[in-house]
């Protein structure tokens, strides 16, 4: 039979101090909790502790992140079935891009989902961390009902939207990289403890916020939001806002665990384990450029593919930097400026604080 300690306390403490005596190992797993003695991984401090708080970064994103609450059904989507009915207000390559955009992240955001909750929870031992993610877990389902009402008020097909992960090749390719990181963390099997474990966890946190929150949502993203500056589809363009306010905040709490860990391990940190690093960035920018490619065989809204190759470097550039990593694409630059002013770099704190304002007094967004 399980005791207290096995059940409500972090990952066995007995089994990572051998040697220690039982009683011993019990007065360490009820001894008062110090902020000193938390670790984001393979930590011994009781998890149910929230303070003292030792992460306190984590704890303003989650308190960020409540204050940022949205529910897609606020949004008036009047504007957008009246244009999707209308066979003049929409080119068939506009229509394509919605309906390809719509396919990749109605299943996106359950497989975030499904990261956090059966993967990534487990293995992050500091509470604070831990609940930040509840709050990220819930805002995924959110995402996920923001895209179900976006498919469900344009009466689109369900199945064909819902199951193009399986249907469509571009968005395939990009799941089936992603697959293997997330089935890391959500194996049962899988422990942490050991440099090899401890680098595999490191590798799919990466792949997790830099690759899939922080690169493969942004070809997505920048097409809705042009759409929207067209005065098109702008309810959907208001969702994908809110979205792109919240993603923001989980590629760079991501970001911050990713940091800490290597901190907290730099044994992990090794060039073997940079170069790999770089190379599935490198990979991943080729997939998000053929998807890239596929939503848009012509150019449309201002926008071609081949612009989505500099802007997808000058990322991924962003990203290797953020965790520490050399450039990839030396010299690339951005060439949506537009983009920048709602979701980059320093401009990322900005526009988040700009939007909860709005969002607090229930403004609508502005579209220029
Ligand atoms: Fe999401
Ligand atoms: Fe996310």
């Amino acid at each position: 039979m399980l005791s207290f300690e096995d059940t409500f306390s972090s990952p066995a403490p007995q089994a990572a101090m051998p040697g220690m005596k039982p009683l011993a190992a019990v007065a360490a797993a009820t001894a008062r909790v110090r902020a000193e003695d938390k670790r984001i991984i393979n930590g011994t401090a009781d998890v149910n502790q929230l303070v003292p708080f030792k992460y306190k970064w984590a704890w303003d994103k989650y308190l960020s992140g409540c204050a940022n609450h949205w529910m897609p059904q606020e949004i008036n989507m009047s504007r957008d079935i009246a244009q999707w009915k209308d066979p003049d207000a929409l080119t068939e390559d506009e229509r394509r891009i919605v309906k390809r955009n719509l396919g990749f992240f109605v299943t996106a955001d359950s497989l975030a989902a499904n990261n956090i909750v059966l993967g990534t929870y487990r293995h992050i031992t500091a509470p604070e961390c831990r609940q930040y993610l509840l709050r990220q877990a819930f805002e995924e389902a959110i995402h996920t009902h923001a895209y179900q009402y976006i498919v469900e008020s344009l009466g689109l097909d369900e199945g064909e939207i819902f199951n193009a992960y399986h249907e469509v090749q571009s968005i395939r390719d990009k799941d089936e990289f992603l697959i293997p990181f997330i089935e890391t963390l959500t194996n049962s099997e899988f422990k942490t403890g050991t440099p090899e474990n401890d680098r595999n966890l490191l590798k799919s946190l990466i792949v997790f916020a830099c690759i899939m929150e922080g690169l493969f949502f942004y070809v997505g993203f920048a097409q809705i939001l042009a759409l929207g500056r067209q005065n098109k589809m702008t309810g959907a363009a208001e969702q994908y806002q809110y979205i792109l306010r919240d993603e923001s905040m989980h590629c760079n709490f991501g970001i911050d665990v990713i940091n800490t860990i290597k901190l907290e391990n730099p044994h992990l940190w090794t060039p073997e384990f940079r170069e790999e690093i770089r190379v599935l960035m490198q990979k991943g920018v080729e997939l998000e450029y053929r998807y890239a490619e596929d939503t848009m065989p012509r150019g449309v809204l201002g926008l071609n593919a081949s612009m989505f190759k500099e802007y997808l470097r000058f990322i991924a550039n962003r990203r290797c930097q953020q965790i520490g990593l050399d450039e990839l694409y030396p010299n690339s630059s951005n060439p949506f400026p537009w983009m920048s002013e709602m979701i980059d770099l320093k401009k990322e704190k900005n526009f988040f604080e700009t939007r909860v304002t709005e969002y607090q007094t229930g403004g609508a967004l502005s579209w220029d």
